[in-house]
C-alpha cells in the first residue's frame, strides 16, 4: 500500500505544485532524515525523498480555488509555540509516542500524521503521512516502540493496525496489517488505548462497555463499567490499569492481570476515585500513574494521589479541588510530572497548578470548533490541543513556575549540601526556560 505523503488536497495550479515539489524535494533530500517531510503551511504540497507526485491536476482559476478553501481560524498568543498545519479537515485525536519523539494526529481528511517533536519550536513542522484507505480514523494510538499505530475506523467501526516498514531505498511506509479487528461494540467508541507493556489494547464505547483485546485482535475480556454510560476511558501510562468515568460521580480503575509467562489472566477491580458530586467528564494520569486528575459536571476538577497499595485496602486520596472556569463539557490533562493540569471546554483552555489549584494561564478561542483533544508532551514543556484543522502547541509556563515553587520550598527544609545543589540546579534551569519563553536575557 502506498501511504506516504505525496500531495495535499490543495487546489493550487499544477505548475506551481510541481515547482514547489521540486524545491521541497531538493530541501528534503538535502537535509532531512529519510522519513521526515518538510510540510508546507496550510496543507499545501509536500514531498520527501521517495514521494511520488500525483499527476498534476487541472489548473483551476486561482480565485475560485481560494474561495473553496475554508478559512483557517486565526489565533495568536504570546505562549503559542506553533500551529501544526497539514490536515485538511478537523483533527480529532492526538497521541505522543512514549519515547517523546513523535506526535500522531488523525483527522476526517483520511490521514494520520506523525509529527517530529524535535522541531515543534522551529519554523517548519515536518510530518509523515499515512492514508487511511476508504475510511477515516477517529482515534490514533502509537505502539510502545513507535513502530506501529492503531486507529479506530469511523465507518468500519473497528481497530486497524498499521506497521511502519523501512523500504530498500531507506524511506518508510505504513501498511495496514491483514485483517481489521472483529466488530464488537454496540455503541459509538469514545476512546482506544494500547498498554505500554504491549500486552493489550483497550476500546471503550459510550454504553457501559470496555473491551480488552490481545494485540492480535482477540477479545480477552469485556468490562461492564456500570456507570450508566461511559464518558471517557483510558489505559494508565504504566500499562497496568484501565479506568472509566461516566454518569456516576466516580472514576473506576481496574487492573488487567497477566501471568508470569505473559498469558492474560483476569481483570480485577483496583480502586475508585470518589468525591465528585456529579458525573465525571474526563480524567488523566501522571506518567508514573501515581497521580490522577478528574473534571466533573459539579464544576470542579480534583487532583488525587493514586500511589496506593489497593490490595492492602488502601484508598486513593484527594489532594486538591479546583474550580472549573471553562464551558462544559470539559476535558482534563495532567502533566507527566503531575504539577499542572490543563482543562479545556468549548474552545478555551485553562492551565492550573496542582499545589494551589490556581489558574495560571488562560487561552481563549484557541480553535474554531470545540476542542476535541488535549495533551502534554512527554517532557511536560508543552500543552497541545486540537479542534479545527490545526494543532496548537503552547508553552507550559505554569509547569516551570511549579518546579521553581516546589524546589524553593524544599530548599528551605534541607541542610544537605548535595540536595541543595540539585534543587538549585533545577530552579535555575526552570528560571532559564521561563526567561527564554518570555524573551528576557539571563
Ligand atoms: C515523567 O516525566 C518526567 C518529566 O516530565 C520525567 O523526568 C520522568 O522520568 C517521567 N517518568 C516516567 C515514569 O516516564
Amino acid at each position: 500500500m502506498e501511504v506516504w505523503a505525496a500531495l495535499g488536497g490543495s487546489g493550487l495550479p499544477g505548475a506551481l505544485i510541481v515547482l514547489i515539489l521540486v524545491v521541497l524535494l531538493a530541501v528534503a533530500l538535502h537535509r532531512s532524515a529519510p522519513w521526515e517531510t518538510p510540510t508546507a503551511p496550510q496543507g499545501g504540497p509536500r514531498a520527501n525523498g521517495h514521494a511520488r507526485p500525483e499527476q498534476p491536476r487541472k489548473a483551476k482559476p486561482a480565485a475560485r480555488a481560494r474561495r473553496e478553501k475554508p478559512q483557517q481560524h486565526s489565533f495568536a498568543h504570546r505562549l503559542l509555540v506553533a500551529a501544526l498545519k497539514g490536515h485538511s479537515s478537523p483533527v480529532t485525536c492526538l497521541d505522543f509516542s512514549s519515547n517523546g519523539k513523535y506526535l500522531a494526529s488523525c483527522s476526517e481528511d483520511r490521514t494520520v500524521r506523525l509529527w517530529s517533536t524535535r522541531d515543534l519550536a522551529g519554523r517548519e513542522h515536518r510530518c509523515l503521512r499515512a492514508n487511511v484507505g476508504l475510511d477515516h480514523a477517529e482515534f490514533v494510538r502509537l505502539s510502545p516502540d513507535s513502530r506501529a499505530f492503531i486507529v479506530w475506523l469511523a465507518n468500519a467501526e473497528t481497530i486497524r493496525v498499521y506497521k511502519m516498514t523501512k523500504k530498500e531505498d531507506g524511506s518508510f511506509t505504513f501498511s495496514a496489517t491483514s485483517g481489521d479487528f472483529p466488530k464488537k461494540h454496540k455503541a459509538p467508541v469514545i476512546n482506544i488505548g494500547i498498554a505500554e507493556t504491549g500486552k493489550f489494547i483497550m476500546t471503550a464505547s459510550s454504553d457501559t462497555t470496555i473491551l480488552i483485546w490481545s494485540p492480535k485482535g482477540e477479545v480477552l475480556a469485556s468490562i461492564n463499567t456500570n456507570q450508566m454510560n461511559n464518558a471517557y476511558a483510558t489505559v494508565s501510562p504504566c500499562g497496568r490499569f484501565v479506568a472509566s468515568c461516566g454518569f456516576t460521580p466516580d472514576v473506576k480503575v481496574w487492573e488487567v492481570c497477566f501471568s508470569k509467562n505473559g498469558d492474560f489472566r483476569e481483570v480485577t477491580r483496583a480502586f475508585e476515585l470518589k468525591g465528585h458530586t456529579a458525573g465525571v467528564q474526563s480524567f488523566s494520569f501522571s506518567n508514573d500513574s501515581r497521580r490522577m486528575a478528574t473534571v466533573s459536571k459539579d464544576g470542579t476538577w480534583k487532583f488525587w494521589g493514586t500511589d496506593v497499595e489497593y490490595k492492602k485496602q488502601q484508598d486513593p486520596y484527594l489532594l486538591l479541588t479546583g474550580q472549573c472556569a471553562v464551558p462544559e463539557p470539559c476535558r482534563i490533562a495532567l502533566s507527566p510530572d503531575g504539577r499542572t493540569v490543563a482543562v479545556a471546554g468549548g474552545t478555551d483552555i485553562v492551565v492550573c497548578n496542582t499545589r494551589r489549584g490556581e489558574e495560571e494561564e488562560r487561552f481563549l478561542g484557541v480553535h474554531s470548533h470545540r476542542i476535541t483533544d488535549l495533551a502534554f508532551d512527554t517532557t511536560g514543556r508543552y500543552v497541545v490541543s486540537c479542534g479545527d484543522r490545526a494543532i496548537r502547541v503552547f508553552h507550559n509556563t505554569a509547569g516551570h513556575r511549579a518546579v521553581v515553587e516546589e524546589m524553593e520550598a524544599m530548599l528551605k527544609k534541607t541542610g544537605n549540601k548535595a540536595t541543595r545543589e540539585r534543587l538549585e540546579q533545577q530552579i535555575s534551569s526552570a528560571l532559564k526556560a521561563l526567561a527564554a519563553i518570555y524573551g528576557k536575557k539571563h
